[in-house]
């Protein structure tokens, strides 16, 4: 009968190239996917929803070739498929651009492209890379990208690379693309590219598996959905027949809660106090440009702007990670030093970093060593660590975030990429700085550990926290920030409090278009 729901209306031509039935597959303590079923249209967009943990990558990754299912069949062109790699899997017209940047930073882009490919070589048997600078050039462009294929990924910003995942997803005959949570680190700018390469590709024919979070994407560009929920299949539809309040239901098998709006100043905010963070022309001698802000005890202050506006070098900066700064920082009245993250953290600042994965986990520890890093000063007496209270803590903030993890032990790298964010998070609120930085705390986290992320905000302000909060969704800036500053090319060109602060008004500031 699921069945026959899930091929409910045939789209465009309802050519169908790929049908994965009864797919299984367990890890040790947990059961990614049961019995799970999707099937794909040529020149469709279909959207792949789910919470954290719910076992979109997973299936993804068998789609592709990372792993292999535990049972059930995977039908493709009209024929039974298994595939030994994800070589195999994408000469047979299979790509994927992976949630988690997988390039290697030592390389250029070209060889990043093309690698895991064999490169056209001269008589001699050495490699033509002009052919492959070109060829990668060739590609480059057809997505709209200036970048030099020469460039050592290293160079990159996480926005660049993601653009380099999706060249080398498309430097093969792509007939189905998978993009696990594509936008995630991208400009609206690029968005709009992206969304532009997309609609080109479907009118080749090519089936598109698109994994976001963010819904107005979902809507604007697929043509169906199918839905999991803890690893099983829920429902497929065109996208006409649904609505987000609809998919949040069927995603989180509830009603869904209204979204958490803060209370207009329901922190301790008293303008007249001393803040509790005041940065005093503050330049990094590169990006940001003497900026002056202050934060005040319970306040949750948005910093918006655009991508590249300085937003995150602002922070670091606050947080130690640059040499060369001019400027000073004033913690609670009192000027401080801060040379390193070390002097941050011992001043009471903390700062929860836009990319987790290169800032603020150690992948092959567990869980739970995550976790107490952070804290080894808080839980370390005369040298020895007590892990039962490490433990403890660690299982409180598991449950508190709604971390989906098989035990504490679990390892990092085997989380999904929603829960890992949580987890970097836990981190540094388990340290109770007085200063807390968050460089989009909710990215690539579902709808529902979003509004549990905004709720433990609301709580950390209440408590008389000052939390600076960078984010690029402008509803989000909205509905936590008791005031929004914004930046444009390393100052800030706006303070607005929160009853002033529209979207139209902050995109304004964001684009520069004042003198
Ligand atoms: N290699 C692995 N070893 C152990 N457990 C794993 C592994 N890969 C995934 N899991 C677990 O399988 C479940 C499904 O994970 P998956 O990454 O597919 O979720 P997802 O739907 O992509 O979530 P997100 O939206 O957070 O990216 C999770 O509980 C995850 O911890
Ligand atoms: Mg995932």
């Amino acid at each position: 009968m699921k069945q026959a729901e899930m091929t409910a209306r045939p789209l465009t031509k309802g050519n169908s190239i790929l049908k994965m039935s009864g797919i299984s597959k367990a890890f040790p303590g947990v059961k990614a996917l049961d019995n799970v079923q999707l099937e794909l249209y040529k020149g469709e967009v279909h959207a792949l929803m789910g919470e954290n943990g719910a076992g979109k990558s997973t299936l993804m990754k068998i789609l592709c070739g990372v792993y292999q299912p535990d049972s059930g069949m995977i039908e493709y062109k009209n024929r039974n498929v298994t595939w030994k790699d994800t070589l195999e899997a994408k000469l047979n017209g299979i790509s994927v651009v992976h949630q988690e940047l997988k390039l290697s930073p030592n390389l250029s882009i070209a060889e990043n492209i093309f690698m895991g490919t064999v490169l056209p070589k001269n008589k001699f048997g050495m490699v033509k890379w002009t052919e492959v600078y070109e060829k990668a050039a060739v590609v480059l462009e057809s997505i709209g990208s200036t970048l030099d294929s020469k460039t050592l990924v290293s160079s990159l910003s996480i926005a660049e690379q993601q653009m380099v995942e999706i060249a080398r997803a498309l430097s093969f005959q792509a007939e189905v693309l998978i993009m696990d949570e594509p936008t995630a680190t991208l400009t609206d700018k690029e968005i709009d590219k992206l969304f532009v390469i997309i609609d080109q590709l479907k009118a080749k024919g090519v089936a598109i598996v698109y994994i976001s979070h963010r819904m107005d994407e979902i809507f604007k560009i697929s043509d169906r959905c199918t839905v999991f929920r803890d690893g099983q299949w829920v429902s497929s539809m065109p996208i006409e027949e649904t609505n987000p309040d609809h998919l949040v239901k069927l995603m989180v098998g509830r009603e869904p809660k209204d979204i958490f709006q803060r209370q207009l100043g329901s922190g301790v905010q008293v303008t007249e106090q001393v803040p509790v963070l005041e940065v005093k022309g503050l330049s990094d001698n590169k990006v940001i440009d003497k900026i002056n802000l202050q934060v005040y005890p319970g306040e949750v202050v948005g910093l918006a702007g655009l991508v590249g506006a300085g937003r995150t070098e602002l922070v670091r900066t606050i947080f130690g990670s640059v040499a060369n700064k001019s400027g000073e920082i004033w913690i609670n009245g009192q000027r401080v030093d801060i040379a390193s993250h070390r002097d941050a953290i011992e001043n009471g600042i903390a700062l929860v970093p836009e990319s987790r994965k290169e800032q603020g986990l150690f992948l092959d520890l567990s869980v739970k060593e995550n976790i107490a890093m952070t804290m080894l000063q808080k839980y370390s007496s005369g040298g020895v660590l007590n892990w039962r209270e490490i433990h403890q803590e660690a299982a409180d903030y598991i449950k508190k975030l709604h971390i989906k993890v098989s035990s504490p032990e679990q390892k990092v790298v085997n989380l999904s990429g929603g829960n890992q964010q949580k987890v970097v998070l836990a981190k540094w609120l388990l340290i109770q700085p007085k200063v807390l930085l968050l460089d989009e705390p909710t990215r690539g986290v579902d709808i529902g550990a979003k509004a549990e992320i905004y709720k433990i905000i609301d709580e950390l302000a209440k408590s008389g926290m000052a939390i600076l909060m960078i984010s690029s969704e402008l509803p989000e800036i909205l509905s936590v920030s008791d005031r929004v500053l914004v930046m444009h090319e390393g100052k800030i060109r706006a303070n607005l409090p929160r009853a002033e602060a529209t979207q139209e008004k902050i995109m304004y500031y964001a684009t520069g278009e004042i003198a």
